[in-house]
C-alpha cells in the first residue's frame, strides 16, 4: 500500500512515495476446503516491530509461511517491498527468502557443523565469498553474545544458545524482515527474555520483526503493535497493543 509524504530539502519540495515492507491485501486460506484465513488486510512498515498473536491453530504460521512463499493464499495478494509475491520468478523467490531471515521455535540447526558453521552456511549456499564470511560470522554471533561459543556443537549448547543461533544464521543476510515463529517456545522464562530483549535489539538496529507468539506476559511488556488473529479474521491490531485473548 502506497502513502505520500511530504519532504522540503533546501526549499524545494519532495513528494515521497512510501511503500509498505508487508502488505497482506484480503487474504484468505484454506486447507482441504476449510476456511483458516479469512480476507485478512493489514501493511506493516519498515523497520517496525508487530507481534502476531492468537490461539493455537488460528493459522499465525500458516500467515507467516505465505511471506516466505512456501503456502500460497487462496484468494488474495501478498506484497513484499511492493512487489507481488505470487507473482516472483524462481531467483526473485530466492532473493525474498534472503530479504526475509526465519527463526523457527524447532531451531534446525545442522547437528554436524558448529555455531560458526551453521551461521557460515548460510553464506555459504548464498554464494559469499570466503573473507566476508570470515569477517561477518564473528560479528553476528558476537551481536548474540555467542563469541565464545563459535566451536560448539548443538547438542554441546543450551536451548536458549541454538535459538541464538538461529538468530545469528537468519541476521547474517542482512535482511529487511525476521520473521520469529515462538521462538522462546522451547525456553524458559530468563532464556525467553533474552531472546525477546535480543530480537527488540536487532529492531532498534532497523530490521523489522514479526513475532508470532501464545506468551501474553511477552506481548503485554513489549508495549510495541499487536495483531489478534480469532477465527481466521484480524480482530484487533493496537499500537502498543495488548494480549487479551
Ligand atoms: N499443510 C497443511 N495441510 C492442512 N492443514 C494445515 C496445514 N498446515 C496447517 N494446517 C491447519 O491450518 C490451521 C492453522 O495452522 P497454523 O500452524 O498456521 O496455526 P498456528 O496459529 O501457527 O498455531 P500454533 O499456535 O499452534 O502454532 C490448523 O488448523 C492446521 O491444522
Ligand atoms: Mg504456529
Amino acid at each position: 500500500m502506497d502513502s505520500i509524504r511530504i519532504v522540503r530539502i533546501n526549499s524545494h519540495i519532495y513528494i515521497d512515495k512510501i511503500m509498505s515492507l508487508v502488505y497482506f491485501k484480503n487474504v484468505s486460506k484454506s486447507y482441504n476446503g476449510s476456511l483458516i484465513l479469512d480476507n485478512v488486510t493489514f501493511t506493516m512498515e519498515t523497520g517496525e516491530f508487530v507481534s502476531l498473536v492468537g490461539r493455537s491453530g488460528v493459522g499465525k504460521t500458516t500467515l507467516l509461511k505465505m511471506l516466505i512463499r512456501e503456502e500460497l493464499p487462496t484468494k488474495g495478494k501478498i506484497f513484499f517491498d511492493d512487489k507481488e509475491i505470487n507473482k516472483l520468478k524462481p531467483n526473485e523467490i530466492a532473493l525474498l527468502r534472503r530479504k526475509i531471515g526465519v527463526v523457527f521455535q524447532d531451531f534446525k540447526l545442522l547437528p554436524d557443523r558448529t555455531a560458526f558453521e551453521n551461521v557460515a552456511f548460510a553464506m555459504e549456499v548464498a554464494g559469499y565469498p570466503n573473507e566476508m564470511i570470515k569477517k561477518d560470522v564473528p560479528e553476528v554471533l558476537k551481536l548474540v553474545n555467542l563469541q565464545n561459543k563459535a566451536d560448539n556443537f548443538p547438542y554441546q549448547m543450551s536451548a536458549g544458545e541454538k535459538q541464538r543461533t538461529v538468530i545469528a544464521r537468519a541476521l547474517i543476510q542482512r535482511p529487511e524482515l525476521i520473521l520469529a515463529d515462538e521462538p522462546t517456545g522451547n525456553l524458559d522464562p530468563i532464556n525467553s527474555w533474552d531472546i525477546i530483549k535480543l530480537l527488540v535489539k536487532i529492531n532498534e538496529l532497523g530490521t523489522a520483526v514479526m513475532l508470532a507468539t501464545h506468551d501474553k506476559e511477552i506481548v503485554n511488556t513489549l508495549g510495541k503493535r499487536v495483531i489478534s488473529l480469532e477465527n481466521g479474521k484480524i480482530i484487533r491490531d493496537e499500537q502498543e497493543g495488548k494480549y487479551l485473548i
